[in-house]
Parts: C-alpha cells; sequence; structure tokens
C-alpha cells in the first residue's frame, strides 16, 4: 500500500528541545494526531483511540526552519482496531526522519469499549461519496 504524506511541519522555535533540534515530543503528538485523523476518516467514527505504539526509531534530528512531512499508511484492518505504519520525512530532501511500523487504534462504541468497524480495506471518502450519489 503506498504512503499517503499528507501533512507538512514547519519546524519552529517552539518545538525545539534545548539541543536546537526537533524535540522527540512535540513529533510523537503531531505522529498522534496524524494517524488518529487517518484512522477516523477509514473507520468513519470519530471515537478512535491509541491502543499500541511500537518501537520508534528516529533516523535523523530536523532542526529549526526544516519543512518535515508525515506518511501513514493502514497495514492491517482488525475487527475492532486498525493497525498503521508511519514515516517522517525531510520534505525537500527526502532524508528519513522517523519510523514507526506500528500504531494500533482501537474503535470504540458510545459505551467506550471495542467494537467492530466492520472496514477490511483502505477506502477513500470521494468514491464513497460518488457511491453515495
Ligand atoms: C482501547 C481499549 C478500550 C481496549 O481495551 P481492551 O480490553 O484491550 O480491548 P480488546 O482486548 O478487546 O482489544 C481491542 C483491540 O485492540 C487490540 N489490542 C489490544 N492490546 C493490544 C496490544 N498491546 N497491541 C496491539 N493490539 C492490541 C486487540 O487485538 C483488539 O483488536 P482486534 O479487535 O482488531 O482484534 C482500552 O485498552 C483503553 O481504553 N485504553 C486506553 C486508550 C487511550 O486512552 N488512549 C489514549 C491514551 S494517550
Amino acid at each position: 500500500m503506498e504512503m499517503n504524506f499528507h501533512t507538512r511541519k514547519w519546524v519552529k522555535p517552539e518545538d525545539l528541545n534545548p539541543n536546537h533540534t526537533l524535540f522527540g515530543g512535540r513529533l510523537l503528538q503531531w505522529i498522534d494526531e496524524e494517524a488518529v485523523i487517518y484512522a477516523i476518516i477509514q473507520l468513519e467514527n470519530t471515537k478512535v483511540v491509541t491502543k499500541y505504539i511500537s518501537e520508534i526509531n528516529f533516523i535523523n534530528a530536523p532542526v529549526q526552519g526544516d519543512i518535515i512531512e508525515l506518511g501513514i499508511v493502514a497495514i492491517h484492518f482488525g475487527t475492532t482496531s486498525l493497525t498503521m505504519r508511519c514515516e517522517v520525512r525531510n520534505k525537500l530532501t527526502r532524508q528519513p526522519i522517523l519510523t514507526i511500523d506500528k500504531l494500533v487504534f482501537v474503535n470504540l462504541g458510545e459505551d467506550g469499549l471495542p467494537v467492530p468497524h466492520g472496514k477490511t480495506s483502505i477506502s477513500y471518502v470521494k468514491d464513497r461519496l460518488d457511491n453515495a450519489g
């Protein structure tokens, strides 16, 4: 499956650690939000939570002024879960910044308990709307 690099970020002073490179916690915040948005769109449910994030490999540190892009792709549709992979890279040089092999999000019902999402593969909003027409 092809990875979608939707979101670009401009690394600003407030995003840095005391060594003047991108603070890892900030990058994880951006990734968690990117992944939950991806999951919400795929599962068509806004009540989705982060369950598990596998090893995080920080490859290169961005510096102030860098433009970075966040890539997410679904790799497994479970019964109540969706597993994604993440790559972050420099937008202009394509230099890799980070990889995460598995981010698992769980689809919840109104009661906050896991509920089957009924999805089995990646789908696109445009196709859903076209088909609904
Ligand atoms: C999400 C939550 C409701 C799941 O509860 P649970 O009792 O683990 O639920 P289940 O055992 O039914 O598992 C639900 C799904 O998660 C998967 N899962 C559970 N633990 C997992 C783990 N450690 N790694 C990967 N997947 C896991 C299960 O395989 C299942 O997926 P499937 O239905 O596609 O097979 C509960 O753990 C929770 O509320 N966690 C806190 C979530 C949260 O607040 N996140 C934000 C924190 S910053």
